[in-house]
């Protein structure tokens, strides 16, 4: 039986953090045996805000390295940067062409970004969207495991889909989002009312991959709890709710057994006991991540061999795309 196809992508917007790992990426490593995987660094989207060229191309290094050291398996998967495969640029002027602007007006991240940049917002920022869809659509992918952030801009990427192949026939597959029942959404720890962010001010907000012990446990000393006494998992307390979540996540144990064990516990043996757990999870990816790094051309290589296997799958698609519409 023929694997369905994955796709997913991930931003190169500084070090990747813990909302990132159990949102998406512990997934993709989970699921990658069962399907045909491609993983993209999508560097072209990360522009659509300022960067500085020689932070910009160190992070998205960095974030293809911690794709590998978290576990993806280049013998299932193929790893590689957007902007190296043409086909997803001119896929997206192609969606420009056939795309309302009506439906990336309603676009909830678009709303949030470009408030925070007011004027300065650019055109590539009300595309994104646009770009998503021409990433996933490139590839014929049947999934699309993310955060629930991201579950609104796969719903755009089908209706672009349903639009094309209305018009000029059947050229792609119809994804669905697949989003972690628990874990689509973990929350800051500073704030718990907001999902942790890479762009989040207070730098205490999230936990990197690359922390060290001492952050990752300063980080976690200090997150927002409440003034009341039981640790239980309650919507109404996110802060608690959040800490219990991510110890859930990583340990995989039962709700009701975590809420026994930390029965009549403080906030302190909590949080001491999620710093551990933390740790101990991040030392392993960590530790790969140094090994991996230390030989720089393995990385440019295994970059080079996926770009190649994802330029392979693009160059048939656009020639498809090419024919339908008339182009050739
Ligand atoms: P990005 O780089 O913001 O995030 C990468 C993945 O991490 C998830 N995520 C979270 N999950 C749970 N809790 C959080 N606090 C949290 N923060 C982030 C995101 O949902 C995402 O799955 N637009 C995408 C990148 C992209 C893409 C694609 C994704 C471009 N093309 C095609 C899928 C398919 C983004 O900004 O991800």
């Amino acid at each position: 039986m023929t694997k369905k196809t994955v796709f997913s992508g991930i931003q190169a917007t500084g070090s990747l953090h813990l909302g990132n790992y159990l949102g998406a990426i512990r997934n993709w490593v989970k699921m990658q045996e069962e399907y045909n995987n491609y993983f993209c660094v999508v560097d072209l989207h990360t522009i659509t805000v300022p960067q500085d060229p020689k932070i910009l191309n160190a992070n998205i290094r960095e974030v293809a390295g911690l794709l590998f050291a978290a576990g993806i398996d280049e013998n299932n998967s193929v790893v590689f940067i957007q902007s190296y495969v043409q086909g997803h640029s001119e896929l997206a002027w192609i969606f420009n062409c056939l795309t309302p602007m009506g439906w990336l007006y309603r676009m909830t991240q678009f709303k949030e970004k470009s408030e925070k940049q007011k004027d300065e917002v650019s055109v590539g920022l009300f595309d994104y969207p646009v770009l998503q869809a021409a990433d996933i659509l490139l590839y014929d992918a049947h999934l699309v495991p993310v955060g629930e952030d991201q579950k609104q801009h796969v719903e755009l990427c089908r209706d672009i889909a349903q639009r094309f192949n209305y018009r000029y026939g059947n050229v792609f597959t119809l994804p669905d989002a697949f989003i972690p029942p628990v874990g689509g959404r973990v929350m800051g720890l500073s704030n718990p009312d907001k999902k942790m962010s890479k762009s989040e001010e207070n730098k205490n907000d999230a936990i990197f991959l690359l922390d060290t012990p001492d952050e990752i446990r300063s980080k976690i000393k200090k997150a927002t709890t409440d003034s009341l006494r039981q640790i239980c998992f309650d919507e109404t307390r996110p802060g608690v709710t959040n800490l219990l979540t991510i110890y859930e996540l990583l340990t995989g144990k039962k709700r009701s057994d975590i809420e026994n064990h930390f029965s009549g516990k403080s906030y302190k043996d909590l949080k001491e006991e999620l710093t551990e757990v933390v740790v101990e999870s991040l030392n392993p990816i960590q530790k790969r991540y140094q090994k991996l790094t230390g030989d720089k051309g393995y990385l440019d290589q295994m970059l080079k061999k996926g770009a190649e296997k994802a330029a392979e799958q693009s160059e048939h698609k656009m020639r498809q795309v090419h024919e339908h519409l008339g182009l050739r």
